[in-house]
């Protein structure tokens, strides 16, 4: 049986729409009394007692990240989930992890842990490290009614990817599982995508004005932004200015078995 975690959440929708229909696979969520396509169990990674029963019969764990926290929290949700992984007897767990590329962001040590502490395990794992998503910088990046983009990336790209083929892929190696044991896999984009890029996918009069990362930290704080939540913003914006998330290439094409989809197109969708 395949469990998915994080299954109401953006990237576990996703996945859920694809494996609709299989007799194997259950979703796990925090929400379980919202109606899915698929059998639901409560899976509360901050409520370990929730885990020994929602794990019950697993064979294939595809845990999605609960990234948003201090680092302490995410790495307590993270341990709680293997411990009782380990616990309940599940063959292979596969995580959704971050770029190599991604080790500047100041989310990055959490997913580092909880990629350390399945590779000590006796389970089979796969780390699929995920790129930024497309639709994320999308987001960073919108232009205002009056036609301005402003956001605090420099003349920096990101290898962005779209959160769709991220879940095509989870979901190649989720129920392909043995084929990934003990694999890590890159997957970023194939275009590196800048402020500019995305203006122009609005015509020609939307203009990228980059504002400073002081101005950022100010403006996200204002917006009645969580403390951690500044960091994260402002942190990712300075390694995309600074070059560091702009490689392209990786695994992805050789998962999805195909091109990936267009980030540009996927940014704004
Ligand atoms: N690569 C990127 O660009 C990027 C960007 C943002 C985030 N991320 C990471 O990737 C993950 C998935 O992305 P997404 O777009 O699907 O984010 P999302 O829409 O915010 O969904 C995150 C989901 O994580 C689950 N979750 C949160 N706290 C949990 C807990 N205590 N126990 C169990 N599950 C919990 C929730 O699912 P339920 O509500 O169904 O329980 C939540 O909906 C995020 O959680 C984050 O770690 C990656």
């Amino acid at each position: 049986m395949i469990l998915v975690t994080g299954a109401t959440g953006a990237l576990g929708t996703l996945i859920a729409e694809r494996l609709a229909g299989r007799d194997d696979t259950v979703l796990g969520t925090r929400a379980p009394q919202q109606p899915q396509r698929l059998p639901v169990r409560h899976i509360d990674f901050d409520e370990p007692g929730t885990l020994s029963k929602g794990f019950e019969g697993v064979d294939v764990l595809l845990l999605i990240s609960a990234g948003y926290g201090e680092d302490d929290t995410v790495i307590a949700r993270h341990g709680a989930a293997v411990d009782a992984a380990e616990r309940a007897g599940v063959g292979h767990v596969v995580y959704t992890s971050l770029t190599a590329d991604g080790d500047h962001l100041p989310y990055a040590l959490p997913h580092r842990w909880t990629e350390r502490r399945l590779q000590e395990t006796d389970m089979n794992w796969t780390i699929l490290r995920n790129g930024l998503y497309a639709e994320l910088l999308g987001g960073l990046a919108a232009p205002t009614a009056d036609g301005r983009i402003t956001a605090p990336l420099g003349e920096g790209r990101l290898a962005a990817v779209a959160r769709a083929d991220l879940a095509d892929a989870a979901v190649r190696v989720t129920t392909e599982a043995p084929a990934h044991a003990r694999r890590i896999y890159e997957l970023v984009g194939e275009q590196a995508v800048g402020g500019a890029d995305l203006a122009r996918t609005h015509g020609p009069h939307v203009t990228y004005e980059p504002e400073t990362l002081a101005q950022a930290r100010a403006r996200v704080a204002a917006s009645g932004a969580e403390p951690f939540q500044i960091p994260m913003l402002v942190g990712t914006c300075s390694a995309i200015a600074a070059g560091f998330m702009s490689r392209t290439g990786g695994d992805l094409r050789q998962l999805l078995g195909r091109a990936p989809r267009s980030a540009l197109a996927a940014a704004f969708a």
